[in-house]
């Protein structure tokens, strides 16, 4: 049996000052804004999961297919003998890459859910036993520092996650993570492509209203950890289309005009009939935008993938 190793870089529950510090300013600023790192907890991961096999929700799918198509491009260009995760959830797709890369020692899952990255090393440990996995628990905004595998190392941010950050924190992002690669590395990411609003919109509000639970399992895990009483039935999902930034924003708004205690961080919460809370944003791409975000990061476009429905790309980026 190789090695599974779990590194917490986080604290054991999440009424740590993060999830406090985010509430206080989030819930208190006009307009009140929540960080979406906080949806992931046990059954946040689940309601993902389900989400991703939703008939609406074609960004799974259409990145599915274009790994599967490129997974040997993939390792020709980057013969990773280490391939880093970040926001790995169920690693679902990941399994497509792994079979693929002959040269693969490790795997350096990342994930801010410590439910989501148990079950995906254990099933991954019975079904490549000589991988070695060392997973991680820890923000992948607030500078990693990662196990000392073997290179090239390959990042892979799959999903469209980086499209839940806001442009500046891109920025950021993608420079932290060019500070993880030696020249000649890579960076393997996903992004969900601008299209028509419709289908931008059933995306993220389907019929079922499996998105609408996994949008409001923000506020159980504010009434579970800091002992508020949000009555998440108080609130209706919303998904709009941004067509000036090009970003899907969900929202939460509240049904009626109400007031919400929150007992460990001492205040309480006024919203109006209609209020909104910002939960999340997921930005949509271009070509451009993406070669030119890279860039500024020092990582250099090297392949753009589409699914054969041109709805989602894969960006394979070296670092210079
Ligand atoms: N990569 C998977 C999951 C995408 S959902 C896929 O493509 O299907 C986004 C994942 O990122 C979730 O598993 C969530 O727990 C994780 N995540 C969100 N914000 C994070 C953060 N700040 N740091 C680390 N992981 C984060
Ligand atoms: N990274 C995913 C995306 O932007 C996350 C996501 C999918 C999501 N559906 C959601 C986040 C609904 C909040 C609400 O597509």
């Amino acid at each position: 049996m190789s090695p599974f190793l779990l590194t917490r870089t986080l604290p054991e529950d999440a009424t740590d000052a993060d999830l406090r510090a985010d509430v206080l300013h989030g819930l208190t600023r006009t307009p009140k804004v929540l960080p979406p790192k906080w949806f992931y907890d046990a059954r946040g991961s689940e309601l993902f999961e389900e989400i991703t096999r939703l008939p609406e929700y074609y960004p799974t799918r259409a990145e599915r297919e274009i790994l599967i198509a490129r997974a040997p491009g993939i390792a020709a260009v980057t013969r990773a003998r280490t391939l880093v995760e970040l926001g790995s959830g169920s690693s679902e797709k990941t399994r497509h890459l792994l079979d693929a890369l002959p040269a693969l020692e490790s795997y350096v899952p990342v994930d801010v859910s410590e439910s989501a990255l148990t079950a995906a090393a254990s099933s991954l440990l019975d079904e490549r036993p000589a991988l070695s996995v060392h997973a991680l628990i820890a923000d992948f905004t607030r500078g990693l520092a990662l196990p000392g595998t073997p290179g090239p190392r390959l990042v892979a941010f799959l999903g469209g996650t980086i499209g839940n950050l806001l442009p500046d924190e891109r920025a950021v992002f993608l420079k932290s993570v060019r500070s993880l690669l030696a020249p000649g590395d890579a960076l393997l990411m996903g992004t969900d492509l601008v299209k028509d609003e419709a289908t931008l919109v059933a995306a993220y509000d389907d019929a079922q209203g499996v998105t609408a639970a996994f949008n409001k399992n923000v506020l159980s895990v504010i009434d579970r950890e800091l002992g508020a009483d949000f009555d998440p039935d108080d609130f209706e999902h919303v998904a709009v289309w941004d067509r000036e930034r090009e970003w899907i924003e969900m929202r939460l708004r509240a049904r009626t005009a109400l007031t919400v205690k929150i007992p460990e961080l001492d205040i309480a919460v006024s919203f109006e009939a209609g209020e909104e809370i910002r939960t999340e944003v997921s930005a949509k791409f271009r070509q451009g935008g993406v070669r030119r975000e890279l860039g500024g990061a020092g990582l250099e476009l090297r392949e753009w993938w589409t699914d054969g429905a041109g709805r989602f790309a894969l960006s394979l980026a070296v670092a210079v």
